[in-house]
């Protein structure tokens, strides 16, 4: 008999390991269901359950106990039980709480996106365009922050923070020291500030690729160029510190930054050190592995140079002369 237990969710029904939260069921599934998530994060123990962005209905407990769940859930903090059914997109009522989300999110987040480097890579932009609605019933003032360095290389922009607490996770798990955290409670709630001289370690540089939106950011690279302007590049190194297994990201001939490879969920695989990320942006360092997959839904893969062909162009001859200019493009960098 398997161990393993049956969930359905928007009518695809998949078998996942007990203990599997809905949230990594939908992952399993993959593609539209899955719901947005803006604070877990799998490679950061703890994580999750911040946000509310991931909101599903339970409409079935399970085979057991067949009771719907009587308000709708966090998918990353709830696991799967044998026989569960749950609506994501299917259910209007999910639709409609996840906007009530968003404008909560938006309620002192900036909307400075044109100025912000995590513009066209940023999960609530993202979110906002899926789920936002085009004004605010928020009234009062907003909460407002000085710029504060992180270190030489690391700069906190408070204003545009969500408190997802991933930065928080990577201060605790990754790194030697617990250099900071969250101070305060509810609308006076900030990163702490007593660390700007602190961070100084080997993975400090990761609070960059966890942070969701712009509140963190690499001194390196801002205001040096939009990323839907540069061409992602896998690469790797032999590095003592961390795999060295990177994404370089060009402009021209110049690498503009160094960060690492992210999944289909914005996550990166694998934390990279401060060396790779910081001091190591010549090409010479590096074994290219070729481009960069992005998901043809973000801005970055505008004007892309990768060419995916649909199986029946690859078999054609007629076809394959006919995007004869695509496929030569797709072998270049
Ligand atoms: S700074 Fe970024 S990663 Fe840290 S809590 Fe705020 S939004 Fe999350
Ligand atoms: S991703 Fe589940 S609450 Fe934030």
């Amino acid at each position: 008999m398997s161990d393993k237990v049956k969930v359905t969710i928007d009518g695809i029904t998949v078998e996942v390991e007990p203990g599997t939260s809905i949230l990594n069921a939908a992952r399993q599934i993959g593609g539209d269901i899955v719901p947005p998530a803006m604070c877990y994060y799998s490679k950061l123990e703890g994580s999750g359950g911040k946000c509310r962005t991931c909101l599903v209905k339970v409409s079935k407990g399970s085979e057991k106990d067949p009771r719907p769940m009587p308000k709708l859930v966090a998918s990353c903090r709830i696991g799967v039980m044998d026989g569960m059914e749950v609506q994501n997109i299917t259910s209007p009522e999910v639709i409609e709480a996840r906007k009530g989300v968003v404008e909560i999110l938006l309620i002192n987040h900036p909307l400075d996106c044109p100025i912000c480097d995590q513009a066209g890579e940023c999960h609530l932009q993202d979110l906002s365009y899926a789920h936002g609605v085009g004004n605010s019933r928020y009234e009062f003032e907003r909460r407002t922050f000085d710029k504060i360095d992180i270190g030489d290389k690391i700069q906190l922009h408070m204003t545009r923070c969500i408190l997802c607490y991933r930065c928080v996770y990577v201060a605790n798990q990754i790194t030697d020291n617990r250099l900071h955290g969250i101070l305060g409670r509810g609308d006076a709630s900030e990163i702490s500030t007593y660390i700007e001289k602190a961070i100084d370690n080997d993975f400090s540089g990761n609070i960059i690729d966890v942070c969701p939106v712009g509140a963190l950011t690499d001194k390196t690279f801002r205001f040096k160029n939009r990323v839907w302007f540069t061409k992602p590049v896998d690469a790797h190194r032999d590095c003592p510190t961390c795999k060295g297994n990177v994404t370089l990201w060009y402009k021209g001939d110049e690498v503009l930054r160094v960060t690492g490879r992210k999944d289909q969920f914005g996550e990166v695989e694998d934390f990279i050190c401060n060396t790779c990320r910081f001091e190591t942006k010549n090409t010479s360092s590096w074994i290219i592995e070729g481009p960069r997959h992005i998901a043809q839904t973000s801005v970055i893969s505008a004007n892309h140079y990768e060419f995916v062909p649909l199986p029946v162009i690859k078999e054609n001859q007629v076809l394959i002369e006919a995007n004869k200019v695509e496929f030569e493009r797709a072998t270049k960098i």
